[in-house]
């Protein structure tokens, strides 16, 4: 039952936003919290009538994102990821400890209904894995011995509090320039140590101006692909009579991936700064931050800058609204978003159009990634000749590389693009034990072997002509203790279980190629499986709507080919 006091907490939101749909989202997370961490079909009824859309148009959206609870869970939901950064670094010793420890497998509730298991994708903190999610808290850098007491507090009915010792450094002192500063999320400490002097020199600057410094500066978008911003900008359709809307692209949900979290976490206004900038370039009025749904403590971080920077009167007529997503990888996809924030299942669009023509609530759009978003107060800030004093020819600037897997001191470093891959691992504390492989961009990218790393230098154009790709700039780390087979069949169940369903090559193709790579890891496999595996991966990239299934075949295809005597030796046995 919906108390009053929630009814207007999601009225203010509807109302915030040009069309209510978009408020079912939170809505449903709001209900959901509410009520023990359960939606239930009356709440999910109650959503509705209030937003105004049909029961069923809400059930097609609660049934698609994995975060709400359609079966009762228990009052303490756990929540342990083991994608590959996570089993790199131990999560599966974690798991099986808890599974013990409360004698029930993923997927079951105690029989007191205190406790509910799942295991889970990435959650965006692949730095200080293992990871427990109890509710909407996050419980990292898991030991066996930290597990025994977060379960006996939970029995006690206490949570404890949250422990936040994670690895950073920054040689470039922007990104992560206010990190492990005291206070560093307020205005007043954001503004002592410099912050919001780009903003006011770019209210001084014609929008034409910014968008053309942004463009000098050549930075490339930094959420995966690299497209160079500036350009991006430029694509805005022009006098369309419509409101033109910049959207933050905070859903960082490709595994390997923890860096945007250090930004929103620990230096919100940097971001708040960047989207008021952009903003202003773009003619934007109404401005949103997509982030995850399992960042809550994040988005009520960034919530609290905005109302700050507004009561400052820093954004003047420029709002931004924090939306929350409620799980699913698909929605880092620029158009699935745009769909998610439109209050739908987040499945991508057909393109063209492309945002920048017809996006969010068919308007001009423009969607930049995090780190892309606040980079740009420094470039208005010194000036794009400044910025290019960073990184090497065609790809300057800094970067936040998040560093996982089988390395010393996992964690988030700021450095220049361009710097030596052997650097970064010195950064992190050395390689555990000896390097086998590595995948420097985020899950979807060609894995490398020991020898192709060597020399590799971290920036779009040496990644390519290394095979690979930067992306996301998350590097996760392989020593020789682990099998790739099995890493292989890791990376496709996540993609088999986040395939948004719209193109049979994707849904089909990855559940095909799952059951293969489990035949095969399971030594019950055949050369008819390996043939499959290599026929699926082959043929899908081209054929589906979004780069999802480039994005499974890419790292699959590769580990099979780079590894294959260790797939064939499986196979032999
Ligand atoms: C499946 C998929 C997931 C993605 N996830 C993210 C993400 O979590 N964060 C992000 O910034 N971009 C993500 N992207 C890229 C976005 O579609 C988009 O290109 C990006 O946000 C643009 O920002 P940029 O130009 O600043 O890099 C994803 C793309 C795909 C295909
Ligand atoms: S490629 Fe996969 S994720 Fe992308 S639209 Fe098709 S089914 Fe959905
Ligand atoms: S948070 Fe554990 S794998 Fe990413």
């Amino acid at each position: 039952m919906i108390t009053s006091e929630l009814r207007e907490r999601i009225e203010k939101l509807a109302n915030r936003y040009p069309r209510r749909e978009s408020a079912l989202m939170p809505a449903l997370t709001f209900a959901q919290q509410s009520n023990g961490n359960n939606l239930s079909e009356e709440l999910l009824h109650e959503v509705a009538d209030i937003i105004g859309v049909t029961r069923a148009k809400a059930y097609g959206v609660a049934t698609f994102y994995t975060m709400y609870n359609k079966k009762p869970v228990g009052k303490y939901h756990i929540q342990i990821d083991t994608n590959i950064p996570a089993t790199l670094m131990g999560a599966r010793d974690i798991l099986k400890h808890v599974e013990n420890t409360l004698g029930i497998k993923p997927g079951e509730t105690s029989k007191d209904g205190l406790f509910t298991l799942n295991e889970v994708e990435c959650l965006g903190s692949c730095g200080t894995c293992p990871v427990i999610q109890v509710n909407d808290t996050y419980y990292e850098n898991m030991t066996i011995e930290k597990v025994d007491k977060l379960i006996a507090s939970l029995k006690k009915g206490v949570m404890p509090a949250r422990e936040t010792d994670y690895n950073y450094a920054s040689v470039c002192n922007v990104l992560l320039k206010n990190r492990g500063v005291a206070n560093s999320t307020s205005i007043e400490v954001y503004k002592k140590n410099g912050g919001y002097k780009a903003l006011a020199k770019a209210r001084g600057m014609a929008p034409a101006d910014i968008i053309n410094e942004v463009k000098i500066s050549a930075i490339r978008g930094r959420g995966g692909a690299g497209f160079p911003t500036g350009v991006k900008w430029g694509f805005l359709a022009k006098n369309t009579g419509k409101p033109v809307y910049l959207v933050c692209n905070a859903d960082e949900g490709e595994p390997g991936t923890f860096k945007d979290r250090q930004i929103m976490e620990y230096d919100p206004h940097l971001l708040v700064e960047g989207m008021a900038i952009s903003a202003l370039a773009l003619g934007c009025k109404l401005a949103f931050i997509y982030i995850r749904g399992e960042f809550s403590w994040i988005a009520d971080i960034l919530d609290k800058a905005i109302e700050e920077a507004k009561a400052d009167k820093l954004l003047g007529d420029i709002d931004i609204i924090v939306h929350r997503g409620a799980g699913s990888y698909v929605c880092g996809e620029e158009t699935a978003l745009i769909e998610s924030i439109e209050g739908k299942r987040g499945q991508p669009r057909i393109k063209p159009p492309f945002p920048a023509v017809e996006g969010l609530y068919g308007c001009p759009t423009i969607v930049n990634n995090v780190e892309t978003l606040a980079s740009v107060p420094y470039i208005i800030e010194h000036g794009a000749a400044e910025f290019k004093k960073f990184g090497t020819e065609n790809n300057f600037g800094f970067r936040i590389f998040g560093i996982s897997g089988c390395v010393n001191k996992p964690g988030t470093y700021e450095y220049p693009m361009g710097i030596d891959f052997d650097d970064l691992m010195k950064a992190a504390g050395g390689v555990k034990g000896k390097l086998k492989s590595a995948i420097v961009g985020g899950l979807s990218v060609p894995i490398l072997t020991a020898e192709e790393l060597k020399g590799l230098k971290m920036d779009f154009d040496s990644c390519i002509k290394h095979g690979t790709m930067i992306g996301s700039g998350g590097i996760m780390v392989i020593n020789d203790e682990f099998s790739i087979p099995e890493l292989c069949l890791r990376a496709i169940e996540f993609y088999a279980h986040e395939s948004c369903g719209k193109c049979t090559p994707c849904k089909q193709g990855s559940k095909t190629l799952k059951q293969a790579l489990k035949r095969i890891v399971s030594k019950k496999g055949t050369r008819h499986d390996l043939d499959t595996a290599l026929r699926i991966v082959n043929t899908v990239p081209g054929l589906t709507l979004c780069p999802v299934g480039e994005a499974y075949s890419i790292p699959v295809k590769t580990m099979l080919d780079k590894f294959r005597p260790d797939f064939e030796a499986l196979i032999n046995n």
